[in-house]
């Protein structure tokens, strides 16, 4: 059997490698023996193989240019497929593989498990609202549990792109605007993925995705070019990625777009000197989606052959479906284009992980049928969808119209609310949607049948206003309304991007028509970007953000309508005006013209619109309202290596139990280069009974005020700093404090 090649071979020689391009790359730790053993017997095309990731023909995401993967399995020449899943495709494949192989290298296989397998959690920018981190791991660990119990042992997540721009339509795949937070959740995302052991059948390799800075693409469309300063990128788009790369992801996956000029797959800074040198990353590093191949299209090479050397040479691992190095690099590296040395330390990388996941003891190890049949969809895992999904949930506004009461007569307006597939989202991974419950039906079955009216109304596209007849006369025999509305599940996600960002068709003006009937009218929002939606909140009594959110969505937007969970989210990305706001983001510069009064003529603002969002970051109601009071510091100086505590009182001033996000902010008022107005430093999750008061204690350690200095160089400079501590970004008491040698 030709697996037991690979198991037998053991060698005490560990053989370190680097690039081809001097620089900071640094060298592979504690390599797996058999890696550097199977090496040795491997001829090139073996090796080329290993550095090649083609799709299967299942639920393809991209153009499909290849065909007859399985005999380029066999030849050795393809060592890793993604899109295929269940244990039976698997297995299969991986037989192919292990017995039909001249030396059985197990295959890796890869698969979009962004926000859920089988069971589909929030969008992880509804995720992101929870600020829980705990959930969030925990909504990872149970994807990838779903996802190896599948037989898969590779995900393309967490996406780690910070974006400040809604027209974007892939901010539905991050955690926001905020380097912090966006820090802390790939942190707790690649966590719950990996788990302790990656061998472990029930987790799976993650991938931190897009290197690097494919959040700010000009204009929010998608794919297109961005140019930043290092400046920029260092303090606010660079830290997701590294903290996933810290909490010990063993992939990363490039990005479509360039970076100072280069493309990102061919970017040899990025990932020779910043990723695989100074932050010394151990695993490997993919393309996206034929990203080499676009290189050419960039114009930074000639031809694919050209991109391939460009790539390989910046120290990309593998080139996923774009048939580059597959085609190209054994010819690259017999005409010395490409050196044997950058092969063997790719391969070395990508055979070591494979060895973490256990392929090596084990090519079957998540194939196993009856594990697939008792963790897929359990009720453990959906009633953890459930939970997160209630608290990622924003409510953006609320007159007194929330919570219903069950038994209350309400029409059911607008055809999301009839919609299954839109409470998915656009990475459905394996979900499946027949089977779950659209709102309405988990209205319905909470209120009663006889007490819920439905009507469409409109579609969520285009302009077809024949149904509004039917919504006004269900809203007349109603004591509330209950509207659905936002956008396709295909509007937000990749290739997703949009100028206009309201809500699309005619679903508003049929929500102001409704408005003017006088009954109490609560919105429900399906969408996976900030939406401009300054109409709708004039029109609407309350708005309920509901994002995509997932396989048990629709139980989870009744829990909150009729008031059995109290809503917690919070915003993690600003929600515009207008859509000449963007870029909008809560950690501005001040400019040197702030504007203090709106009269003021030759100040930094807009003639046609107030310069504040509508609904800023950190902004989220609850059924219950707590009050802030008594911010103190407990030292007005700090010394340099000494902490500070910062501590604030928060009482619920309302009638039920609810849960705070209590949010730190911090301002160096004078740097050697400027700095934001604010900065997201810490913040704490309570649940307060009604009249309950709690202190919440934030410690200030000199960290949290360290910066990309002028000289670039990260640290801390003294001097005045203000602190802010509140419920929202906007709404915050004050403090301040020194900085002292
Ligand atoms: C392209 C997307 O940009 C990336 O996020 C995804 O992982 C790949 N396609 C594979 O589906």
């Amino acid at each position: 059997m030709k697996r037991v090649i690979v198991f037998l071979l053991l060698s005490a020689a560990i053989v370190t490698s680097c690039g081809d391009r001097p620089g900071r790359e640094t060298i592979l730790r504690n390599v797996d023996p058999r890696v550097d053993s199977l090496l040795r017997i491997m001829t090139l095309e073996e090796k080329i193989g290993q550095m090649v990731l083609f799709t299967s023909d299942w639920d393809v995401t991209g153009p499909t240019i290849r065909e007859g993967y399985l005999d380029d399995i066999r030849s050795g020449r393809c060592g890793n497929i993604f899109n295929a899943y269940t244990v039976d495709y698997i297995r299969e494949l991986q037989r192919v593989a292990v017995e039909e192989s001249r030396l059985g290298i197990p295959l890796m296989f890869g698969y979009d498990v962004v926000h859920g397998h089988k069971t589909v959690f929030p969008i992880p920018l509804g995720e992101s609202c929870s600020w829980d981190m705990d959930l969030i791991r925990r909504s990872a660990s149970a994807a990838a549990a779903e996802a190896a119990a599948s037989g898969l042992n590779w995900t393309f997540a967490p996406m780690a792109d910070i974006s400040v721009d809604p027209r974007w339509g892939r901010v539905s795949e991050g955690a926001g605007e905020d380097p912090y937070l966006g820090s802390m959740i790939a942190r707790a995302r690649v966590k719950g993925f990996q788990g302790s052991d990656l061998s472990n059948p029930l987790t799976v390799l993650a991938c931190v995705k897009h290197f690097a800075a494919y959040g700010a693409p000009f204009g929010g469309r998608d794919y297109n070019t961005v140019d930043m300063s290092e400046r920029q990128f260092r303090e606010f788009y660079m830290p997701p990625y590294k903290a996933g790369v810290d909490a010990g992801a063993l992939s990363v996956m490039t990005a479509f777009n360039e970076y100072d000029g280069v493309p990102a797959t061919a970017n040899a800074y990025l990932i020779k000197d910043l990723l695989k040198g100074d932050w010394n990353f151990q695993g490997f590093v993919v393309t996206d989606y034929t990203s080499i191949n676009e290189v050419v299209h960039h114009g930074y090479a000639r031809d694919d052959a050209d991109a391939g050397v460009k790539a390989v040479n910046a120290g990309v691992d593998m080139d996923l479906q774009g048939e580059v190095y597959f085609n190209y690099l054994k010819g690259l590296v017999e005409s010395g284009y490409v050196s044997q040395r950058r092969i063997d330390d790719a391969v070395r990388r990508i055979l070591n992980v494979k060895a973490k996941l256990g392929l090596f003891d084990d090519p079957y190890r998540y194939c196993d049928n009856a594990r697939e049949d008792k963790v897929v969809s359990n009720p453990e895992i959906k009633a953890l969808s459930r939970d997160v999904a209630r608290k990622s949930m924003v409510l953006l506004k609320n007159d007194s119209c929330l919570p219903f009461d069950r038994g209350d007569r309400i029409a059911v307006i607008g055809e999301l609310a009839a919609s299954k597939r839109d409470l998915l989202g656009s990475w459905k991974a394996a979900g499946e949607w027949d089977s779950i419950s659209s709102i309405l039906d988990a209205v319905r079955a909470y209120n009663g049948p006889a007490n819920v009216i439905y009507a469409e109304g409109c579609k969520k596209m285009g302009t077809d206003r024949s149904g509004f007849k039917s919504a006004m006369d269900a809203v007349s025999q109603a004591d509330k309304v209950l509207m659905v509305i936002g956008e396709d599940w295909d509007w937000s996600g990749e290739a997703a991007s949009r100028t206009d960002i309201g809500v699309p068709g005619v679903q508003s003006e049929l929500l102001q028509m409704i408005a003017s009937s006088g009954k109490p009218v609560a919105v429900v929002l399906l969408n996976g970007r900030p939406l401009v939606l300054e109409e709708e909140s004039m029109a609407a009594d309350a708005i309920l953000e509901a994002w995509y959110p997932g396989t048990m969505g629709a139980e989870a937007v009744t829990d909150l309508i009729f008031g059995q969970y109290n809503p917690s989210g919070k915003l993690t990305m600003t929600f515009p005006r207008n859509v000449g706001q963007i870029p909008i983001f809560y950690y501005e510069k001040n400019t040197g013209r702030p504007i203090y009064l709106p009269s003021d003529k030759y100040k930094s603002k807009y003639l046609d619109s107030p310069n504040d969002p509508l609904y800023p970051f950190g902004h989220g109601l609850s059924y219950t309202d707590f009050e802030y009071s008594d911010l103190t510091i407990s030292s007005p100086v700090m010394k340099k290596g000494k902490t500070i505590e910062a501590s604030v009182k928060v009482t619920n001033i309302g009638q039920r139990t609810g849960e705070e996000t209590v949010q730190l902010y911090i301002r160096d008022l004078i740097g050697s280069v400027t700095r934001p107005v604010k900065l997201l430093k810490g913040f704490a999750k309570l649940t307060l009974a009604p009249g309950e008061s709690k202190t919440v204690t934030f410690t200030i350690s000199e960290d949290m005020l360290a910066f990309w200095k002028h000289d670039m160089t990260f640290g801390t400079e003294e001097g005045d700093f203000k602190v802010m501590v509140g419920g929202s970004s906007s709404e915050l008491l004050q403090a301040a404090f020194t900085l002292v040698p």
